[in-house]
């Protein structure tokens, strides 16, 4: 549990208080090396699997195609590199309760979404996940046009928490903002997330 100095400035009353982040939620961003290039590749991979028609799910897609959850069997080479990406990140962000380093055996699953103008994904949990990982493939743009809009919205997870938010007011604690963070998408790049 991380903590941090209150600040007391001239106020005594609070010397020696400490605030303590009791459920800050990891995140992890990170533009993958040879991201654009595996990007790219699996752009191709992605995009013929769906004009042959590769079996869409209706799920959290709101429009869009969101394909089969066996991407494993078609993503190819550049898809097992970026899996083998995402495993040792998650190696890496993964220890034990004592915080040491501790193998696991991951079992992954994984799909792909299409999102054109308009269409998103909706909120939406992964129930039994560890981790949940997305790989942007094509960003569409929008690093340079922001108004297209695209972003990664992370919601506040912690249950009947949220409730207690308000528009206008917040707790003055480091790293304990109410709003909801957002993550723009950029082609290559990957986000690991508990969800
Ligand atoms: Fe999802």
């Amino acid at each position: 549990m991380a903590e941090a100095d209150v600040g007391a400035g001239s106020d005594p009353a609070l010397a020696g208080a400490r605030f303590l982040a009791m459920h800050p939620t990891p995140a992890f961003v990170a533009r993958l090396a040879e991201g654009e290039r595996l990007a790219a590749e699996l752009r191709r991979v992605i995009l013929a699997r769906e004009a042959a028609g590769g079996g869409g799910l209706a799920n959290s897609n709101v429009g869009g195609w969101h394909s089969a959850r066996d991407m494993t069997r078609w993503g190819g080479p550049a898809l097992d590199a970026v899996l083998g990406r995402a495993r040792a990140f998650a190696d890496r962000l993964t220890v034990d309760r004592q915080g040491r380093p501790v193998a696991v055996d991951w079992r992954v699953e994984c799909w792909a979404n299409v999102n054109r103008s308009g269409q998103a994904n909706k909120l939406h949990t992964h129930p039994g996940c560890f981790w949940s990982g997305t790989f942007y493939v094509d960003d569409g743009g929008v690093p340079e046009a922001p108004d297209l809009g695209g972003e990664f919205e992370f919601f506040d997870p912690r249950g009947v928490g949220p409730l207690l938010s308000d528009a206008e007011a917040a707790a003055a604690a480091p790293g304990a903002p109410m709003d909801s963070p957002l993550v723009r998408p950029r082609s290559g790049m990957m986000v690991l997330f508990p969800s």
